[in-house]
């Protein structure tokens, strides 16, 4: 391969604070056409609000996110509706409407972003539903489904305006081996076949190894490494070591607060 790969999204300097805590530190990547980006890290380092600037859903403090040739971090809300319409997202907890069928779920960004006839969206939604294996699933409610057929739902609600970007928070979380393999295979397939890009957030390592071009591993906010899945397989950085073999012994702590334990406790004392 040696074409000139374009780039589709392209973060510079992304800062994020939540009150005094910094959860994105300063992040600059380059996302190119057709690749599946995996980035992974341990809970809590920034993953998922890392995936919700790329969406625009949430602003950075400082730092650009450009996509189709815009800089999401400081566009209009009007404008943001536009640039939502071309890519997908398939979001952490699956994120279904209890009250409507699965086929009114899928149907719901073409009914709010196209104007097309009830019977095109029909066809449009039965397509979708056989490109994720759940022929003739549309009545059904979310309630009655599986988790990995929520998934999948979610999956092709993410896929249904024909999107170049479809970004997955999390897409096998809380599922078997058996369908992590599933959504993933679908993952890959689709990417492939509809030369979608993918971001995908996860910290399940069989998937990351299984669907990844290129991987990003994220910590404390941090880019701490980044690379092909040989080159993160085979790396010397012991964050990178520890995350991939899960183990306890390691640079990444568990604990999560930024603040002097001492000090946190004798604060109402020494107030
Ligand atoms: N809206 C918010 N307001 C304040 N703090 C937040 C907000 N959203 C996230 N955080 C904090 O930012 C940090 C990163 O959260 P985030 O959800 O991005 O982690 P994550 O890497 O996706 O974790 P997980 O793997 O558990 O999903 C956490 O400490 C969290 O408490
Ligand atoms: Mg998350």
């Amino acid at each position: 391969m040696t074409a000139k790969r374009e780039v589709v999204i392209s973060v510079k300097n992304l800062m994020k604070n939540f009150g005094p805590r910094r959860i994105i530190n300063d992040v600059s990547l380059d996302i190119y056409e057709g690749e599946t980006l995996v980035i992974m890290g341990g809970s809590g380092c920034g993953k998922s609000t890392f995936l919700r600037h790329l969406i625009g859903s949430i602003r950075p403090d400082s730092g650009e996110v450009w996509m189709f040739g815009q800089n999401i971090a400081s566009i209009s809300e009007d404008e943001m509706d536009l640039i939502r319409k071309r890519f997908g997202m398939l979001f952490q907890s699956g994120a279904l409407f209890d009250s409507m069928t699965v086929g009114e779920n899928i149907a719901l960004p073409l009914k709010e972003h196209a104007k097309l006839d009830t019977t095109i969206i029909n066809i449009i939604v039965k397509m979708k539903l056989e490109q994720v294996g759940l022929r003739g699933f549309e009545n059904l409610m979310p309630s009655q489904l599986s988790g990995g057929m929520k998934k999948r739902v979610g999956l092709a609600r993410a896929m249904v305006m024909d999107p170049k970007i479809v970004f997955y928070d999390e897409p096998t979380a809380g599922l078997d081996p058996v369908m992590t393999g599933v959504v993933d295979k679908l993952v890959i397939d689709l990417t492939k076949k509809l030369q979608i890009t993918s971001v995908v957030v996860t910290h399940d390592m069989a998937s990351v190894f299984r669907i990844a071009d290129r991987i990003v591993m994220l910590h404390q906010g941090n880019i701490v490494a980044i690379g092909t899945p040989d080159e993160i397989r085979n790396t010397n950085n012991p964050l990178v070591r520890q995350f991939v073999s899960g183990s306890a012994e390691g640079p990444i702590s568990f604990v999560q607060q930024g603040d002097d334990y001492l000090e946190h406790l004798t604060a109402e004392i020494t107030e």
